[in-house]
C-alpha cells in the first residue's frame, strides 16, 4: 500500500486566515515549481522507495487547479513511470472555484483526477468577502455543475464554521444549500485563527469577534445532526461521507500507513521501524538549489520510538469513528490499549466506547477532542 501527495504552494490571493504554506505565483513560477517536482520525484524514488503501486494520490495546496491539464498529465505519468499507478487509485486535487473551466476539468478527468475537493468555505456572498475569498456563490454553484457534467462522481466540498458573524440560522441554510450541490463528501472545519495571519490580527484588535466555545459547540451539533440526517457517516472529527466514498488518502494518514510526499512544504511519514516524519522546509529557493543538485530536498523530522509510536496511533485513530482495532495494536504493540494505558483509560471511562473489538470516541466528546486525547500523554 502506497500512498503520494503533492504540495503545490501557490494561490492567486493570499486569504486572511490562512497559514497553509502557499505564496502568489505567476505562471512562470508554476511552470518552473513543475518541472523542480519531477526531479524530486526522481530523488524520492531513489532515496525513499515506495512499496506496492500507488493506492490514493493528492494534489494539495496551495491552489493545485492553478495547474493545466498538461502539467497535471506530466506529474501524473512521471508518477506512474516511478512508481506504478493502481489501477483502482484514487487520485484527488483540491481545487479553488473560479478556477476551473469545463475545459480545465474534462481535462483534469481525461489525465486520470478521480476525486475534486473543491473549497466552498461558505454559500454566502457577504461571508465569502469576510473571508477575502476570491469567488462568489455563483462561481461555487458553476463549478460543482461543471464538474458533476465533465463526470466526477466522488466530490468533496470543504465549508468552515465558527467564522466571524455567522448565526446557527444562517449555518442552516447553508448546511440545506451545500446538500443540494450533492456532495459525496464533506470537510467541515472550525474557523482558527492562525498566528500570523490578518484574521489573528484583527482578532487581537477586536475587529474580528471569534466565535465563543458554546457557539461552536453549538454549530458542530447542527453541523453533525444535519449531514447525518442527510445520509452521511460522520467518520472523522471534521469528515462526513455517504457510504462508500469516504476519503481513502486521509485514511492512510489516520491509519498511520507510509505516505511520501513531493513538493516544497510537504510532509511524509515513513513505516519503517516505529515510522519517520520527514518535512521538506517552506523555502523555494532552498528547494531549488537541492534539486538542481540531485540533492534530497526532505529532512527527517522525528524518529518514533514504541512509546511514541503508540501515542500517536491512538491520537490518529481515535479521532476517527472506526477507532482503534485492538487486535491490530495488540499484534503491532504486544498489549491491548487499556493494558498498556490503564490510567488514560480510567481517565477517559465516560467517553471512552467498545465494540467489535474497537474503542471509538463519540462524535459529541470530539467537540473536546484535545483536552481528552492529552490522557495519553
Ligand atoms: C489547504 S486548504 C486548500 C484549499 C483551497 N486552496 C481553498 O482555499 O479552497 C484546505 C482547507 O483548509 C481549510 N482551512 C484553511 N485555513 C483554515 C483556518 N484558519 N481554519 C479552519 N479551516 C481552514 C479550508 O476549508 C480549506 O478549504
Ligand atoms: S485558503 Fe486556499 S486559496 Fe486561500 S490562501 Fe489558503 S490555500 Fe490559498
Amino acid at each position: 500500500m502506497s500512498s503520494l501527495y503533492l504540495h503545490l504552494p501557490f494561490c492567486r490571493s493570499k486569504c486572511p486566515y490562512c497559514d497553509f504554506y502557499s505564496q502568489v505565483g505567476s505562471a512562470e513560477q508554476l511552470n518552473e515549481y513543475v518541472d523542480l517536482l519531477i526531479l524530486d520525484m526522481q530523488v524520492l524514488a531513489e532515496v525513499r522507495p515506495l512499496t506496492g503501486s500507488l493506492q490514493t494520490i493528492f494534489f494539495g495546496g496551495g491552489t493545485p487547479s492553478l495547474l493545466t491539464v498538461e502539467q497535471v498529465d506530466r506529474l501524473l505519468q512521471q508518477s506512474d513511470r516511478l512508481f506504478r499507478i493502481d489501477t483502482n487509485c484514487e487520485i484527488s486535487l483540491e481545487a479553488n472555484p473560479g478556477t476551473v473551466d469545463e475545459g480545465r476539468l474534462r481535462g483534469y478527468r481525461s489525465a486520470g483526477i478521480n476525486r475534486l475537493s473543491l473549497g466552498v468555505q461558505s454559500l454566502c456572498d457577504h461571508q465569502l468577502q469576510l473571508l477575502g475569498r476570491g469567488h462568489t456563490v455563483a462561481d461555487v454553484r458553476d463549478s460543482v455543475a461543471l464538474a458533476q457534467d465533465v463526470g466526477f462522481a466522488n466530490m468533496n466540498l470543504d465549508l468552515m464554521f465558527a467564522r466571524p458573524e455567522l448565526t446557527c440560522e444562517q449555518l442552516q441554510g447553508e448546511l440545506d444549500d451545500l446538500l443540494a450541490l450533492r456532495p459525496q463528501h464533506i470537510s467541515l472545519y472550525g474557523l482558527s485563527y492562525e498566528s500570523g495571519t490578518r484574521f489573528a490580527e484583527l482578532r487581537t484588535r477586536r475587529e474580528l469577534v471569534e466565535a465563543s466555545d458554546e457557539e461552536y459547540a453549538e454549530q458542530y451539533g447542527l453541523i453533525h445532526d444535519r449531514l447525518v440526517e442527510a445520509g452521511f457517516e460522520h467518520y472523522e472529527v471534521s469528515n462526513f461521507a455517504l457510504p462508500g466514498f469516504r476519503c481513502r488518502h486521509n485514511q492512510v494518514y489516520w491509519r498511520r500507513e507510509a505516505c511520501l510526499s513531493v513538493g516544497c512544504g510537504g510532509h511524509s511519514f515513513v513505516a519503517t521501524g516505529w515510522g519517520e516524519r520527514w518535512a521538506v522546509p517552506a523555502d523555494l529557493n532552498r528547494y531549488r538549489r537541492c534539486l538542481i543538485d540531485h540533492r534530497d530536498p526532505a529532512q527527517r523530522l522525528e524518529t518514533f520510538d514504541r512509546q511514541g509510536a503508540m501515542v500517536e496511533t491512538l491520537y490518529l485513530a481515535l479521532r476517527t469513528s472506526d477507532g482503534v482495532d485492538c487486535r491490530l495494536f495488540a499484534e503491532t504493540f504486544g498489549g491491548l490499549p487499556e493494558e498498556l494505558f490503564p490510567e488514560a483509560f480510567q481517565r477517559l471511562d465516560n467517553h471512552l466506547c467498545r465494540a467489535d473489538n474497537r474503542w471509538f470516541f463519540k462524535p459529541s466528546s470530539w467537540l473536546i477532542y484535545d483536552h481528552l486525547i492529552s490522557a495519553f500523554f
